[in-house]
């Protein structure tokens, strides 16, 4: 058994555990981070795009931001479309903030690349990560290059998804634990082809949701709602192409290419209201999930970190354990308004199964209203562009 000591173990190398890390790193405290999966498995998962500009900001606070400032997307906008009429949100005037539309994959890259240069101590490939004693003198315990290695520390980060160990360790977690699962999922394919706007687009038509986002100038991502229990081996790229012509009422703009990747994910909201058990703290995914419809997922893992590093920066630099005792409510409070915002951009975009005449008759005079209300456009635009931190 090899054994070390650090502060904080970080489980998780994903953006939440990765930008921590470098939260932590720039006050001068000591973390390890373990990661399951290879660098290169890592880096190549495709995920989110929009980032809020409190997440813009908080990657300058740690100048990760280099290829971000010079390759983001700044979004003033974007358009929310129903049955092929489109109206835009103003996210600039209405909400006076932009989003940043730089791919999740990249920031990964980013932070792993400040990880390396300022030699934070990344572990891939951990396997058997197991968490030991957290309500007391906590230890990590796993597997690497045939070996069993131990690192004592002070606090666990639990950074590693919603699939991950950390929750599971909680005791009596389960019991607060809050989920609704959509009758739908999302389609998503990324190819290298030239985006259909400037904008993102979110269609509610007929045949059910899409989204045409993207990644750069000559890269698109977009999505089609489906059902969860649908086969990717079923949907051609030519059958994808079809289909999103059609929601999106493709005059010609949507260019058509082969799919780099293409994947299907289940809808689900999903909060673990307990974040905290002794000296382990859950954060990003392995706490809540959201559904992708408002862009929330990434920005809501960023400001649990920033929460956390506030808590652990007090603790060890001025012996103040407040931040760490307020962490959940604190991130709780935060991670209920995306919820919620996240659930009625599904709510309003999105054709359930079995829709009553009345709920059309509701969503439509939702849309309706957000077209001719520039208050409801500002709750909107303020929600898509971040709440305060
Ligand atoms: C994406 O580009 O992956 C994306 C953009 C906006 C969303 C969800 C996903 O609301």
């Amino acid at each position: 058994m090899q054994t070390q000591r650090t502060q904080v173990v970080i489980v998780g190398g994903g953006v939440a555990g990765l930008m921590l890390s470098q939260l932590l790193h720039v006050e001068g405290i000591d973390c390890i981070i373990l990661e399951r999966q290879t660098r290169a498995y890592t880096e190549a998962r495709i995920r989110a795009g929009v980032l809020e500009y409190g997440t813009v900001d908080l990657l300058r606070r740690v100048g990760v931001n280099g290829r971000m400032d010079r390759q983001g997307l700044r979004h003033e906008g974007f358009l929310l479309m129903d049955d092929g009429e489109a109206f835009r949100i103003d996210l600039h005037s209405l909400a006076g903030q932009d989003v940043m539309v730089y791919g999740q994959t990249e920031i990964t890259i980013d932070l792993m690349d400040a990880c390396v240069e300022r030699g934070v101590p990344i572990v891939f490939e951990a396997a058997d990560v197991e968490l030991h004693d957290i309500d007391g003198a906590p230890w990590v315990s796993y597997r690497h290059d045939g070996s069993d290695h131990r690192i004592d520390c002070d606090f666990i980060a639990g950074c590693d998804g919603f699939h991950g160990v950390s929750r599971r360790t909680m005791p009596d977690a389960a019991a607060h634990c809050i989920e609704k699962v959509y009758p739908f999922g999302w389609l998503g394919i990324l190819a290298d082809v030239p985006p259909m706007d400037h904008e993102l687009i979110y269609s509610n038509h007929e045949r059910g949701f899409a989204l045409a986002s993207q990644r750069s100038a000559t890269r698109s991502r977009y999505y089609i709602q489906c059902e969860s229990s649908e086969k990717i081996e079923d949907w051609s790229d030519d059958r994808i192409w079809d289909e999103l012509a059609t929601r999106l009422g493709d005059d010609g703009r949507i260019t058509r290419g082969p799919s780099l990747e293409k994947s299907i994910a289940p809808l689900r909201s999903f909060v673990c209201e307990k974040m905290q058990h002794g000296r382990l703290f859950l954060a990003g995914d392995a706490a809540h999930i959201v559904p992708p419809t408002g862009a929330k997922g990434l920005n809501l893992a960023a400001s649990d970190v920033a929460y956390l590093a506030d808590g652990l920066i007090g603790y060890y630099k001025r012996g103040d354990e407040a931040g760490l005792e307020g962490y959940t409510a604190r991130a709780l409070s935060r991670i209920w308004k995306a919820e919620r915002f996240s659930w009625s951009m599904t709510q309003l975009t999105h054709r359930f199964p079995g829709m009553s005449v009345f709920d059309r008759k509701m969503q439509k005079a939702d849309l309706n209203y957000i077209r001719s209300s520039p208050a409801a456009q500002t709750a909107i635009a303020e929600n898509y562009i971040g709440l305060p931190l």
